[in-house]
């Protein structure tokens, strides 16, 4: 059973339907992509109990938990707690994503290069502390804020509206405290990572594009596209990355009774002092995680069991050289508000295109037709021998795809396409 609905559960979904360990596999609720490889049911992914209540009437031999919103809710502690064995990590340990504080100050104890920050909770605290600091500063409400929870404010003035937004409940509790941290310069970049609490697989880095419009510029969505392997991840930076951050971490956690088990996603800032952590989430990253499934050689889901089973340090994954790319087509307006209910054509022919795969973030079908409905709704996603032949192919596929209500981004890849060319 795969809990989740959106393009890195279609991605999850189509690893999982290549492996001859699955003779069935059900999705909740899945999307239009997903019915045609596994048997979707209309149980919400925060319905936590409805989820255990159906896992054990269809005895699920193995589950895997998608987003962050179950995870940070325990809905992996209430299917192990039903007998179902369960990826992805307990409550206790998916606070690493439900609390930026809780890791500010876990770096702080062992020494994991992260922004120097304060917790606050007060908006007087909060701006006192600012006054004490130095310009651009980065304000972040503590909880989870499906990404919005963050602002980049280059004046004292912004610094505040900030602070009274959060404290004025825009995020509701997950505003209740913030964090102030130092504003980091560099490249960004994500790294995976599956663990059982005690070992560390590795898994490959990848790069986002959070900014809705090219060039990065606009407001910030969930990632508009997405690309691995990522060039300023080099072997050096990777090693840098699981010593220095990610073991310590893993590490940490289990001397407090809480082990991670699941897969860690380091958003990363690569300085000129070296990698530097951003934040973690409890889960693969979306787009990430679509771009790292077709970059993956080896079953995936032997290794998801094997962090389950505490027995990471026996599986080993084999990956292709290629590089992966995808691009994600969403509603017009988005990340504002947007229109649902959009007819998609020119999806078959799409997928036709060598190299390329289709996989659903927000969509429905409904009498034979492929609808829209959330934000970003379709990740068109493609591997080739580099950057250049992943993105025309990728390109090559958005253009077949009608649907004028959608849009994309015409620049994913071009970090790694100027890296290329220097
Ligand atoms: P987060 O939700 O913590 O990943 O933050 C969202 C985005 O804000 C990140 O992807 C970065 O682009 C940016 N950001 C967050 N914290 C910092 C920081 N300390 N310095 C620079 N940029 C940051
Ligand atoms: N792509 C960013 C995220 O999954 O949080």
């Amino acid at each position: 059973m795969l809990v989740g609905s959106g393009g890195r559960e279609h991605a999850l979904a189509w690893a999982f339907s290549a492996s001859p360990l699955v003779s069935k596999l059900y999705c909740a609720p899945g999307n239009a992509g997903m019915a045609n490889i596994a048997e979707c049911v209309p149980i919400d992914a925060m319905a936590l109990e409805r989820l255990a209540a159906f896992a054990k009437e269809k005895r699920i031999d193995f589950a895997v938990i998608g987003p962050e919103g179950p995870l940070v809710a325990g809905l992996a502690d209430i299917l192990e707690a039903a007998g179902i064995r369960t990826f992805g990590p307990s409550a206790a340990a998916a606070v690493l994503e439900g609390s930026k504080g809780y890791v500010k100050d876990l770096c702080a104890e062992y020494g994991i290069p992260t922004a120097a920050y304060k917790r606050c909770a007060s908006a007087a605290e909060a701006k006192a502390y600012a006054r004490t600091q130095s310009l651009p500063l980065v304000v972040k409400a503590d909880g989870l804020a499906a990404g919005k929870g963050v602002v980049i404010a280059e004046t004292v003035a912004e610094v505040d509206a900030a602070i009274e937004s959060m404290f004025g409940g825009t995020f509701g509790a997950a505003g209740e405290e913030l964090v102030i941290e130092e504003f980091m310069v560099g490249e960004e970049a994500s790294f995976f990572a599956l663990t059982d609490g005690v070992n560390i697989l590795p898994l490959a880095g990848a790069q986002d594009h959070k900014r809705v419009f090219d060039g990065d510029k606009g407001p910030n969505t969930g990632g508009m596209g997405a690309y691995s392997p990522a060039p300023v991840l080099t072997p050096d930076i990777q090693q840098e990355i699981v010593s220095r951050i990610v073991q310590p971490t893993v590490d940490a956690m289990r001397r407090r009774g809480t082990p991670y088990i699941g897969v860690l996603y380091a958003g990363l800032m690569i300085t000129a002092q070296g990698p530097k952590l951003i934040e973690y989430n409890c889960r693969f990253g979306d787009p990430e995680c679509q771009v790292l499934v077709l970059r993956l050689k080896s079953d995936l889901l032997p290794a998801l069991i094997a962090a389950r089973d505490r027995l990471l340090d026996t599986v080993d994954l084999r990956w292709h050289d290629d590089v992966a790319i995808t691009v994600v087509m969403a509603a017009r307006g988005y990340p504002g508000t947007y229109s649902k209910g959009t007819e998609i054509r020119g999806l078959d022919q799409a997928g036709e295109i060598e190299g390329v795969e289709i996989f659903h973030a927000g969509t429905e079908a409904r009498g034979g037709r492929i609808l829209a409905t959330g934000g970003r709704v379709l990740n068109v996603c493609a591997t080739g021998i580099d950057i250049g032949e992943a993105r025309a192919r990728a390109y090559e596929a958005v253009a077949r795809i009608d649907w004028p209500e959608g849009f994309c981004r015409s620049d994913i890849g071009w970090r790694a396409v100027a890296r290329g060319l220097a």
